[in-house]
């Protein structure tokens, strides 16, 4: 079996889905890796790294998609401006495509691989249960992006975020509020308390508070409704408009005085909610920063805007997207053990394909086969025409 691995062409991608350490773990499980020349340079791996590993350098993107039985991706397929060829229109009819397909909000994608009989699985898709904890890439990225907005933060705020006791006087620790403590949550509570400041979070689910407690922050329930705030897989529900009435009057208490705020607040598939109005972003300190993580699924908060910093009322407002891709090093070995993880669920025997289809992990995840679209929640929405889903190249498919 042959497994290709593309340059990433989507805007200033800087990951890639293999690095030197799983392209020798499927070398030495008998797979051929074929990686396109350069595929790793912003992940600064070398085409030599990669053949020292076990793979081959192939120069023609063209010839890398149409030889690949099976092509492994970071983004969802695209038209390539140096071919002047769409992604899967050079893949080879009936092969497999793993990458973040993003379905939902990439319906047309959806329908040109199903036309090309293209097996396509959406890593974005992959159903959050334990067996499947070391493939879920999206869990990866948010850890990457956890860590890096309170690094963003940071830089941006005009003053220590440590206690500093000096022979000029003590520095008091910056106040840090984190709201929504899921995977990207809980990695910024636990870098904002390493980098000294004190911290607060907040989320509906009341498992996340122990969590919260266990990194050292202090978590504040939300009285209201807090019961019936997860679903049976352990997801945030969407509250009524009251209940984030009432939580925006609470969040106010803290966002008042705080130095720093990271929102990472989502239910999957729904539209972020809006937790910092804008009299909330007047009454913070001058210099404070917030880091809106959901930025492309609508924000936590209102006056954020996507791809860019912007300062309202004297508060720095950062809306960086595709944080993963600023440490790509880190991002790119994470990403690529999850997805030779997921390879070698359908390929059990490390060598060719064996996909099970009624395995929990490959239904939840397989978008199209065999000419037809799979996933009932995709195939509903394709019939519908219905590309308004609020995602971004981020965010956790469930329907
Ligand atoms: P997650 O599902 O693990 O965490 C979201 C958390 O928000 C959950 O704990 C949930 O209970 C909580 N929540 C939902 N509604 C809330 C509310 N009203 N108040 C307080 N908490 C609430 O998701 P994960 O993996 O942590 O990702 C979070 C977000 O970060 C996603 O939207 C993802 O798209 C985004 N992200 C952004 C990146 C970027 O580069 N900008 C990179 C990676 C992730």
């Amino acid at each position: 079996m042959k497994v290709g691995i593309p340059r990433e062409i989507l805007g200033n991608e800087t990951r890639v889905a293999a690095v030197p350490d799983t392209v020798s773990r499927m070398a030495k499980g008998g797979m051929e890796v074929l990686v396109e020349t350069g595929a790793g340079a912003a992940s600064f791996i070398t085409d030599e790294e990669y053949v020292k590993a076990g793979a081959r350098i192939v120069a023609e993107t063209e010839a890398l998609f149409s030889e690949a039985d099976v092509i492994l991706k970071v983004n969802r397929p695209l038209l390539n401006n140096k071919t002047k060829k769409h992604e899967v229109d050079m893949m080879k009819e009936g092969a497999v495509l793993v990458t973040f397909l993003q379905p939902l909000a990439n319906i047309d994608s959806v329908l040109k691989l199903a036309s090309r009989k293209i097996t396509a699985f959406s890593m974005d898709a992959v159903p959050r249960i334990s067996r499947a904890q070391m493939m879920d890439a999206l869990s990866s990225m948010s850890t990457v992006a956890g860590y890096k907005a309170v690094l963003l933060a940071a830089n941006a705020l005009k003053r220590f975020m440590p206690m500093l006791s000096t022979a000029a006087g003590t520095v008091y620790p910056a106040k840090a509020v984190v709201i929504g403590a899921g995977v990207a949550g809980l990695q910024a509570i636990a870098t904002a308390k390493r980098l000294g400041a004190t911290v607060t979070g907040f989320d509906t689910r009341p498992a996340a508070g122990e969590q919260i407690k266990s990194l050292g922050g202090e978590f504040v329930p939300l009285e209201a409704g807090h019961s019936q705030a997860e679903d049976s897989g352990g997801y945030a529900k969407e509250m009524s408009a009251d209940f984030y009435r009432q939580e925006q009057e609470i969040i106010r208490k803290y966002s008042k005085d705080a130095d720093i705020i990271i929102t990472t607040a989502l239910i999957p598939g729904k539209p972020a909610p809006t937790l910092l109005t804008e009299e909330m972003v007047k009454e913070m300190k001058a210099g404070s920063v917030i880091v809106d993580l959901v930025v492309e699924q609508g924000g936590n908060c209102v006056l954020s805007e996507t791809g860019k910093d912007v300062v309202k009322h004297d508060v720095t407002i950062i809306g960086t997207v595709n944080l993963p891709g600023t440490i790509p090093v880190h991002a790119s070995q994470l990403y690529s053990r999850n997805i030779y993880n997921f390879l070698a669920l359908l390929a059990p025997d490390k060598k060719d394909l064996k996909i099970d289809f009624n395995d929990e992990i490959v239904k939840g995840s397989v978008i199209t086969h065999d000419g037809e679209i799979l996933h009932k929640g995709v195939k509903e929405a394709a019939a519908k025409g219905d590309t308004a889903y609020p995602t971004g190249p981020n965010s956790r498919s469930h329907w």
